[in-house]
């Protein structure tokens, strides 16, 4: 192509005209605006267009004398057809898929019997993105949701995943619709925090400590620490220097004499002071691995915050600030996790929406939760909807039901105490894994059978015991309960979690303490409660298990672009010279025949732990320690182990040692449906 031609002609050159226009910071028309139209954009046949997209589907014909190209540029789920000729431009640069294309062309109303009611027609190739198809890595058969997690950077580019990203912009754009509309004002919180919001130590630590400690480490391979000998030479230079200054002082040497003396004694102590120094860093690598303590424990007046920093598990405790001081606010922010869960449901970051709201109970909390779900469902049905149905025909045949359903109908509202009873009355008939009576923290189990069997909607439980609760959460005058609130929903469970909070100084005080936190990092937000305190509440909504729910999506590491979740962790055996490792696979079919190949994470890089196969919904493999390739049978399904390092052979026997093994790294072949996922207890 020419240089000339690569340059996209001005505007004015194309014919334009009333109802289809170039996106105004791009230039090209967004194929929504042509296909989102009530005649499927026949109405546009004869406009002179530019359209850029990359192509889904690509295929020569008519022996090679034209091409058809459908293609996609995220605007929607639909595809523009577009044919090339041969003259106008190299078909086979154009057809793999994947390759993007910037074109000029006419609408044109296709054949009679066609599919597409407009196509392109392209005269002009303005510029090309081209694709090696033998090595991009999605290639156009149908790809599984557990593949396209390890080519996270090239999944928007699949119908689902980009569906999935207009969904989740469309519930941003609506939440903020939502809170602007009835007044609340948008507030930025921070996400390094010192204070645990949630009191369950699942905090992730901010620290230059480990970098400055490795750092110290490599600087002292280096240029190795002095030795107690090296200091007590330079005591003694010191020494020496000290006398000879005495000396020439005594015996009344000139002046000059004197001062280079002097100054070779200040050199001498300069060069000792170093040296104790660089003694000390030396101390400090080899006794605490190059982390500063004091009185045994880690001093983090010397980290960078000069205290101890973390990331923020819920923007609530800030966001708080601003309600009582400007009524009712919000916070949309990540917030980060890490807790042990390695569920379909948890990921280690995740963004939460977060009202708060002065002079409100827990009722109007409730209202609110329950005004907002709503609108969230209504919104998608009203800007989503090919999308959702995209959702519906590929992902979860309820989905559009669910949201009209969810829009148009009350939640239902028990307390603790009644969710309980219905639970103990349900575990008569059906087994729970974990046993129900007062006082226990709901499981997702009990959550997902009172929304899912039993009320079949959304349900909202609230008035939970304090015990299991956040410090935060107003004491009701039972002394046994909280004001708490969860809005539990089908196909997640849990999507929120609120609360009235504890306006009353003392009680917060004494609630901070009975829970064995730490005052000092809560004076602050008691500060709130000694000047001007105030009756509020406010809840915090999981921003992807609303899209879990509102899409129908089984993982949630699929709606988020970036997932970030806890690593796969192996806990392994070492029986006598057996090293054995368990897993089990979610969807249990007894005669699929399950392939998996392992590769661990080991201090010395990455390392294929096995590569086996069962005919039942687990396995166990075991492995010769220091052996190259064996196999063994297991009670639970034939499973083998080919491959084997040899480092295994410095592991003891009867003792556990914990891997980690990246996700990525975990590869499934399967024979019949669906695919397996591991279940977290093994983790
Ligand atoms: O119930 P949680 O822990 O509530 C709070 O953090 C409160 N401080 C919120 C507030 O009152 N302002 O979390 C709120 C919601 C949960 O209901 C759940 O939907 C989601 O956040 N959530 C998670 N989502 C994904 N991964 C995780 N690990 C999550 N943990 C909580
Ligand atoms: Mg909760």
């Amino acid at each position: 192509m020419s240089l000339d031609s690569a340059v996209p002609p001005p505007l004015d050159k194309l014919s334009l005209k009333d109802a289809v226009q170039e996106a105004q910071f791009s230039q090209r028309v967004l194929i929504h605006s042509i296909l989102s139209r009530a005649d499927g954009g026949s109405g546009l046949a004869g406009h002179t267009i530019r359209i850029g997209g990359w192509v889904k589907t690509g295929r020569e014909q008519g022996k090679g004398s034209f091409a058809f190209l459908e293609l996609n540029d995220g605007s929607c789920p639909g595809n523009l057809q577009v044919i090339v000729d041969a003259g106008v431009h190299k078909l086979s640069d154009l057809v793999p898929t994947g390759t993007c294309v910037h074109v000029e062309g006419e609408l044109k109303v296709p054949p009679e019997g066609a599919k597409q009611k407009v196509e392109l027609r392209v005269k002009n190739v303005i510029n090309v993105g081209p694709v090696d198809a033998g090595k991009y890595p999605l290639p156009k058969t149908k790809l599984t949701l557990e593949f396209l997690r390890d080519v996270v950077h090239l999944r928007p580019r699949t119908n689902t995943i980009s569906a999935i990203a207009r969904i989740r912009n469309a519930l941003a754009y609506a939440t903020h619709t939502f809170f602007q509309k009835h007044g609340f004002l948008y507030v930025h919180t921070p996400i390094v925090t010192t204070s645990d919001c949630e009191g369950a130590g699942e905090m992730f630590q901010v620290t230059t400590l480990i970098s400055e400690a490795e750092k110290l480490e490599k600087e002292l391979k280096d240029n190795p620490a002095p030795s107690e000998a090296d200091i007590k030479a330079a005591e003694l230079v010191v020494k020496e220097k000290g006398e000879a200054v005495a000396q020439l002082k005594s015996s009344k040497a000139s002046k000059e004499e004197i001062s280079a003396s002097v100054a070779e004694l200040s050199k001498a102590k300069e060069n000792l002071l170093k040296l104790q120094e660089r003694f000390k860093l030396g101390e400090r690598c080899r006794l605490s691995a190059g982390f500063p303590k004091k009185d045994g424990k880690i001093d983090y007046s010397e980290d960078f915050f000069a205290r101890q920093a973390f990331l923020t598990v819920s923007g609530q405790l800030q966001v708080e600030t601003y309600a009582c001081a400007l009524s009712s606010v919000y916070t949309f922010g990540p917030t980060f996790r890490a807790e042990n869960s390695h569920t379909s449901r948890h990921l280690a970051e995740f963004w939460m929406v977060e009202p708060e709201i002065a002079f409100a109970d827990i009722k109007d909390d409730m209202n609110c939760a329950e005004a907002y779900v709503k609108f969230l469902c209504q919104w998608l049905l009203d800007h989503c909807y090919d999308d959702m149905e995209f959702m519906a025909k590929f992902i979860d045949k309820t989905a559009i039901d669910r949201l009209k359903m969810v829009a148009s109908s009350n939640f239902y509202r028990i307390t603790y105490t009644e969710a309980v009873s219905i639970l103990e009355e349900a575990s008569k008939e059906k087994k729970f894994e974990n046993a129900v009576e007062w006082g226990i923290d709901l499981a997702s189990e009990h959550e997902r059978f009172l929304t899912e069997e039993k009320f079949k909607a959304p349900v909202i439980v609230y008035n939970y015991p304090k015990a299991i609760k956040a410090f935060y959460m107003k004491v009701n005058e039972d002394n046994k309960t909280v004001a708490a609130m969860d809005v539990l929903v089908p196909k997640v469970g849990e999507l929120i979690g609120g609360s009235q909070r504890e306006e009353n100084y003392e009680v917060l005080r004494d609630r901070i303490l009975e829970m064995g936190l730490p005052l000092e990092p809560y004076e602050w937000y008691l500060d709130l409660r000694r000047y001007g305190t105030v009756k509020h509440s406010g809840f915090g909504l999981g921003f992807e298990r609303m899209i879990l729910f509102a899409t129908g999506m089984e993982n949630i590491r699929d709606v988020i672009p970036f997932p970030r979740f806890l690593s796969f962790r192996l806990f392994v055996n070492v029986h006598c010279d057996m090293l054995e490792f368990r897993l089990r696979f979610e969807a249990f079919r007894p005669f699929a025949l399950y392939c998996f190949l392992l590769v661990v994470e080991t201090w010395s890089g990455s390392l294929p732990l096995g590569l086996g196969h069962c005919l039942t919904g687990s396995a166990v493999c075991r492995l010769r320690l220091g052996a190259w390739g064996s196999g063994a049978s297991s009670a639970t399904g034939a499973s083998s182990v080919l491959l084997a390092g040899k480092c295994f052979s410095t592991f003891r026997p009867n003792s556990h040692y914990h891997f980690t093994i990246s996700q990525s790294y975990f590869i499934t072949f399967l024979i019949g449906n669906p695919i397996p996922q591991l279940t977290e207890e093994y983790w």
